[in-house]
């Protein structure tokens, strides 16, 4: 298909898909479902073209100690192949391989504005968090963010809820440029999924799960061994009503059965029904069972994956040769409208 994106007629083109995932870590149920599930999806479907990237320039926002950065790409990239992504149906990439999204990032640095940076919920929780280290990279990380979109010109863009505030200043900003120079760049919208979209921590269910969380039993790994995943799912925190529904005051709770329910496809009434009468004990095991089917494929895929480096650099190749072919035609297009003389 990726000859397809650069060769059909506007006409049959079919909508363009992209999306991306930082590499900073072990990926999580929450990046599963909230995401890469869908991406899968829409790669399966047929009738999206589908570009995929592991956004390593964006984990340096925070420090990385080298080797670490290197273990961890290659393992995200091997991941997101378990979780499902074909290179022979998708493009799927690694973003500091293709030099237009540093390049388009700082043209859209130049047409966004301050105040709208500072709004930017993540800017703010970081910042906190790392409180020694706010460098201007973390300030306009999300038009890194509009940059890795507008270069492919997506029509969506599958993520999770957290998501949601910079994709809409993708769109103002695409906007924006698109009313001072006439149409370049497709305003792309966001798709987020009914189920699975806020995964919380399993420790503390008022923050979202997160590859960064210090307490392990917070957080569930797609890698994580069957018997880890269910001594996490075991401790998860719920409330003292011992009742499977949901409820205000139940976050604990309401996040397990969103889990349950996004593996499973049954809805929260279906899951109530299902645990009348039983307590707890019995939810939080076939919760655990639920996420240690939908995984153990993805991690017996892995394994594979991850011995075979040639593999991975082959296809990393492969993705950044399409990638670039489609970036350097928006970021020409982009330049050109500006005023750049070109070389
Ligand atoms: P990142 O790497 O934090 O997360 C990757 C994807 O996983 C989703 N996600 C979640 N979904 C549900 N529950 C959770 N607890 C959860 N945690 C994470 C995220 O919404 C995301 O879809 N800035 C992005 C990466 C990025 C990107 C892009 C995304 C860079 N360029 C262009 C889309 C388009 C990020 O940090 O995602």
């Amino acid at each position: 298909m990726s000859n397809e994106i650069l060769t059909t007629q506007p006409a049959e083109k079919k909508k363009i898909v992209f999306s991306a995932i930082q590499p900073s870590g072990t990926i999580t149920l929450g990046n599963y479902l909230g995401a890469l599930r869908n991406w899968v999806t829409m790669q399966e479907e047929g009738q999206y073209n589908c570009i995929y990237a592991l956004a390593d320039l964006h984990t340096i926002t925070v420090r990385q100690e080298p080797a670490v950065m290197r273990k961890n790409i290659l393992e995200a990239y091997a991941s997101i192949l378990a979780c499902g992504i074909d290179t022979e149906k998708s493009v799927f990439f690694i973003q500091s391989h293709v030099n237009a999204h540093a390049q388009l990032a700082w043209l859209l640095n130049c047409y966004t504005q301050f105040g709208e940076l500072s709004r930017m919920t993540q800017f703010k929780d970081k910042s906190a968090k790392h409180a020694d280290n706010i460098n201007a990279g973390l300030f306009t990380y999300p038009c890194l963010m509009a940059a890795d979109i507008l270069l492919y010109q997506a029509d969506l863009v599958p993520v999770g809820a957290d998501q949601k505030q910079h994709l809409e200043l993708s769109r103002d900003i695409a906007e924006r440029f698109n009313g001072r120079y006439g149409n370049v760049f497709t305003v792309p919208e966001g798709f987020i999924p009914k189920n699975g979209a806020r995964v919380m921590s399993l420790q503390d269910p008022t923050r979202k799960m997160s590859k960064s969380d210090e307490n392990v039993n917070a957080c569930v790994s797609l890698l994580d061994t069957p018997e880890v995943i269910m001594k996490k799912f075991k401790r998860a925190v719920t409330d003292s009503e011992a009742k499977v529904c949901v409820g205000e005051g139940k976050e604990g709770v309401n996040n397990l059965i969103g889990i349950y329910s996004a593996v499973t496809g049954k809805t929260a009434e279906e899951i109530t029904n299902e645990f009348e009468g039983k307590g707890y004990g019995d939810f939080k095991v076939a919760v655990g069972e639920a996420v240690v089917e939908e995984l153990r494929p993805v991690r017996e895929r892995y394994e594979q994956y991850i011995k075979d480096k040639a593999y991975l650099e082959e296809s990393w190749r492969k993705g950044a040769e399409f990638a670039d072919r489609l970036a350097q035609r928006t970021l020409a297009k982009t330049m050109k409208k500006i005023g750049f003389v070109g070389r």
